[in-house]
């Protein structure tokens, strides 16, 4: 389903410069244990889970079903994955924000590291301003990556935020598909 293997292998990492080797190795024990806990049903017990195992000092600021996200302080997140489908999220998102189109680059959140189930990206403002009717934006950014041979799976106004300038930004495109033939899309447009 995502074009996680697609020369991904060269942007992973073990380094990290703005984690420490050993909030790495947590990840990596997170990570090595997480199929144990497939049982739990909700997004918050597995979220509760890592947290616990993890003992981040980071406060946390999110979590969906598939990654728990820290607030790293200075002025990135880090998202780590609750499961198999947060760690192909998090490796298609370094994989799409460094392979994609730049005119559709500008809407991606800024993947800045990569490494084995972790991600860290530019934090983001998630509260809709005011001025901004969430819903007609969300369908013309929907149209502009069909146009460039992305389908923007789950995107939904809970998976984007807004830059500094106001423009809608998504934060969460780990579902996103970028294998497609982007000549046939832009040709339907
Ligand atoms: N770049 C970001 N800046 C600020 N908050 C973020 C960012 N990325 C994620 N979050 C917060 O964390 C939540 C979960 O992240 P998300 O990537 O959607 O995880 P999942 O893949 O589990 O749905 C988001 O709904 C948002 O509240
Ligand atoms: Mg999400």
């Amino acid at each position: 389903m995502c074009p996680i293997n697609n020369g991904n292998e060269g942007l992973q990492s073990s380094k990290s410069s703005m984690l420490s080797r050993e909030e790495i190795k947590a990840i990596e024990s997170w990570i090595s244990q997480m199929g144990e806990y497939q049982f739990l049903k909700t997004a918050r017990q597995k979220m509760v889970t890592a947290k616990k195992t993890l003992k981040f000092k980071y406060k946390m600021i999110g979590y969906g079903y598939n990654r728990i996200v820290y607030d790293l302080n200075n002025g990135y997140i880090l998202k780590i994955a609750l499961c198999e489908v947060g760690l192909l999220g998090n490796a298609n998102e370094a994989y799409i924000y460094n392979n994609c189109n730049e005119e559709v680059q500008k809407y991606l959140c800024p993947v800045k590291e990569f490494g084995s189930g972790w991600v860290i990206m530019k934090k983001m403002g998630t509260k809709v301003p005011f001025a901004i009717t969430g819903y007609s934006k969300l369908i013309g950014l929907e149209l502009k990556f069909l146009r460039y041979g992305i389908i923007p799976i789950d995107l939904r106004l809970d998976n984007v935020a807004f830059s500094e300038d106001n423009e809608m930004v998504v934060i969460d495109y780990g579902l996103f598909n970028m294998d497609l033939n982007s000549t046939v899309l832009r040709w339907l447009d």
